[in-house]
């Protein structure tokens, strides 16, 4: 039985051999936390079941993550050089080899994602969530914005926006694939709110980290001062930030307990993300 690392390694197998796939692997491949495809796996084994299950949508949603990194540090977004604990991508190949393997990626994921062994019904479900979740309703949207925080400055709620949109729809995404595969669609709401909640903790915190840790832990560059970005660290300052992200893992707990399901295996990835350094 492979791991999740060596399926990663596999998945583009089908490719030819070409410097967009190099960049492709050399990316996706790259040590990370792998936190969404956990979270589709921890939301299967809460309902019982197989995690394998899981795995097309897994190696999908994994994909599009990186693909959304390889984007998020091209010069003209964020302009950052460290990813994942190496040249980023554009800076290790060139920015038209960086664009394309994004590009690339997104449309694997979708190869991918339709593999799964489920029913047409199912399918056809998942594909809409990802549609909506990655597209200019959801994370793209929130990568527009992100950006234009940049020049006009973004208040608390509207950093709230952001940070759902750029992140939390994607941690939403993993938990209603989870939720979809095990045929428990009526909880899939209760799925999403849960995962919007989850990312914009977990990317408040991201912004806390880029103001106290280093990029040698983080194993990414830290640039949200430079970019002169709009962060909860920026308009409630550190102490505030850190405490409202708390606030919010401990809501989190709650709205899991009121979850028809083993608790378990997501209460497990969520402790990891609330005192993870990196
Ligand atoms: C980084 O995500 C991008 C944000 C949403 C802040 P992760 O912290 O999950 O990055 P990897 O996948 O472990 O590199
Ligand atoms: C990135 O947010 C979110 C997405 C890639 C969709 P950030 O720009 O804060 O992520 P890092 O800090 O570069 O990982
Ligand atoms: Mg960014
Ligand atoms: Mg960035
Ligand atoms: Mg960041």
């Amino acid at each position: 039985m492979m791991n999740f690392e060596e399926k990663l390694e596999h998945s583009l197998d089908h490719l030819e051999q070409s410097r967009v796939k190099e960049a492709m692997l050399y990316s996706l491949c790259a040590p990370a936390k792998r936190l969404r495809p956990r979270m589709i796996y921890s939301v299967l084994k809460g309902y019982g079941l197989d995690e394998s299950k899981g795995d097309y949508c897994a190696l999908a949603i994994e994909m599009i993550h990186s693909y959304s990194l390889i984007h998020d540090d091209l010069p003209c977004m964020d302009d950052d050089d460290l990813r994942r604990g190496q040249k980023t991508c554009h800076c290790q190949f060139d920015e038209a080899t960086a664009l394309l393997a994004g590009d690339a990626l997104l449309s694997e994921a979708f190869g991918l994602l339709m593999k799964t062994d489920c029913s047409a019904e199912i399918k056809n479900d998942l594909v809409s969530e990802f549609v909506n979740a990655i597209g200019a309703n959801g994370m793209i949207l929130g990568q527009m914005l992100d950006l234009i925080s940049e020049e006009q400055q973004a208040d608390v709620q509207m950093c709230s926006k952001i940070d759902i949109l750029k992140t939390g729809c994607l941690f939403s995404l993993a938990m209603i694939s989870g939720c979809l595969l095990a045929e428990k669609k009526t909880d899939k709401e209760v799925w999403r709110k849960i995962g919007y909640k989850l990312g914009l903790a977990f990317q408040i915190q991201d912004d806390c980290l880029d103001v106290s840790s280093t990029a040698q832990v983080l194993g990414k560059s830290l640039s949200d001062e430079k970019n002169h970005k709009s962060t909860f660290v920026s308009e409630l300052g550190f102490k505030k930030a850190e405490k409202l992200y708390q606030q919010y893992f401990d809501e989190i707990e709650n709205d899991l307990k009121m979850c028809n399901i083993q608790i378990e295996p997501v209460m497990d990835i969520i402790n990891q993300i609330r005192h993870r350094d990196h």
